[in-house]
């Protein structure tokens, strides 16, 4: 404000003097103006106590570290988004809106550790790049195919199932974990079909029922798919989702079948998507970081609308609520199959959803992103919504070292909260 006073200022003081331009009389112009300056002063001396009082209190403003935050996410500027990174800043931006989570039902979580995954990415980064699909745009990017691949490697499941498989970078990725186990893919189009017009992964262990063959997940004969197999323990089998279904219509369906082992890849926040997610569904008041407030005027409002000028994916006000302030799912909706239906539930019907998710679950544990966005230079997901990330902002050696800077930014740039869960029959 005070800048644009003194702007606007500016060319009237230059046209009072005239425009010229040289050393001299730019000096006289600060001269004249120092004068006029001092003889208003004098005139209100009255009132300097006030003035001083003023400026004491602007200058406390500028630099208190609250109304430094306002003033870095204020622009969409590259260079105030570095500002906004500055160290001290970095650790309450991660998880600073709240990172809702499912409850498990006796609280286990999974057995490995951060160590364990920094290990593991270390031994990624090489593997990822050699991957066949370089630009795997519309399909996974860094986080979650070190994420599958880190699953996998540590579950060691005897038959590995995706659904959902495009040109084949997840099957791929599955292979590196476990090269020598089958893979049955279900997925409409058959990745063969990409070979014709660039990069595709097609596996010479897999058991695809795509194109003529499709069947969806919920309508499969497990029986005989276990049976051909070589399968007769259900807990021995990874189940992946890619493929932008209701994950709660997933999760039933793998729960009849009798899997245990699940991974969404596409665990999307509330207000974001084309699917209902776990996420979503145990978005609720009963849990910290959960449950949203419609109000214009508050607190997460005014949050909201200063991250979504930073974050692609961040989500504000206007956009999270819909008629009658319907914040769950997306806009009080429930989508499926990539938003080809979608049908508005109430809030009891959602929060019997998440009652019936942590009913069955036994494990809900959320890969966290591989770095920082100063380090990544991600821009799409508000890590104000995620997890601590496994190598945190200002760890650059740490970075290097794990071989990430070796890699473009934008194979950052697909997080989206990939989770992997463990279920069981209610009760159990
Ligand atoms: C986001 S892509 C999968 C990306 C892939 N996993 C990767 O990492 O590159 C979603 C895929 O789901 C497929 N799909 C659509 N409906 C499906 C269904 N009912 N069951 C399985 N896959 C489906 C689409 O054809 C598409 O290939």
């Amino acid at each position: 404000m005070l800048e644009r006073v003194l702007s606007l200022r500016r060319p009237a003081q230059y046209s009072e003097e005239g425009d010229d331009e040289d050393d001299e009389s730019k000096t006289r112009k600060n001269i004249s103006f120092a004068v006029r300056t001092t003889q208003y002063m004098n005139k209100i001396g009255f009132l300097r106590p006030c003035i001083l009082l003023f400026l004491f209190l602007l200058i406390f403003s500028l630099f208190s570290p609250h109304s430094r935050n306002l003033v870095c996410i204020s622009s969409y500027q590259p260079s105030s988004r570095m500002n906004f990174f500055s160290i001290d800043a970095l650790d309450s931006d991660f998880g600073y809106l709240g990172v809702p989570w499912c409850r498990s039902k006796h609280g286990r979580t999974v057995e490995w550790t951060s160590k364990d995954l920094l290990k593991g990415l270390e031994e990624f980064v090489p593997i990822y790049e050699t991957r066949p699909i370089k630009n795997n745009m519309y399909g996974m990017g860094f986080d979650h195919s070190f994420g599958l691949w880190f699953i996998a490697r540590w579950l060691k499941p005897d038959l590995m199932i995706e659904s959902g498989a495009f040109k084949g970078h997840s099957t791929w990725v599955l292979r590196q974990a476990m090269p020598d186990k089958p893979i049955v893919s279900f997925t409409p189009r058959h990745p063969e079909k990409y070979l014709r017009k660039g990069p595709a992964y097609v596996d010479g262990n897999c058991t695809y029922f795509a194109g003529k063959d499709f069947v969806d997940f919920g309508s499969v004969n497990w029986g005989s798919v276990m049976k051909k197999h070589g399968i007769t323990d259900a807990n021995r089998v990874l189940i992946f989702f890619d493929d932008h279904q209701n994950e709660l219509k997933r999760l039933k369906q793998a729960l009849k079948a009798g899997f245990r082992h699940l991974v969404f890849e596409d665990n999307y926040d509330t207000g974001t998507g084309d699917h209902y997610s776990l996420r979503q569904i145990c978005d609720q008041f009963y849990i910290r970081g959960g449950g949203h407030s419609c109000f214009p005027d508050s607190d997460e409002a005014r949050i909201r609308m200063q991250r979504n000028k930073f974050w692609e994916k961040a989500v504000d006000r206007e956009e999270l609520c819909g008629p009658d302030g319907a914040w769950w799912g997306v806009r009080g909706q429930m989508r499926d199959d990539f938003n080809h239906s979608n049908k508005a539930i109430s809030y009891v019907e959602h929060f019997q959803n998440s009652r019936f998710v942590e009913s069955v679950l036994d494990v809900y544990w959320e890969l966290p992103p591989v770095a920082g966005p100063s380090l990544t230079h991600q821009t799409r997901y508000d890590p104000a919504r995620a997890q601590t990330p496994l190598v945190e902002d200002g760890r650059f050696g740490l970075f290097q070292r794990l071989g990430l800077t070796r890699l473009e930014n934008s194979v950052f740039n697909g997080y989206t909260q990939m989770v992997y869960v463990q279920i069981s029959e209610p009760g159990s």
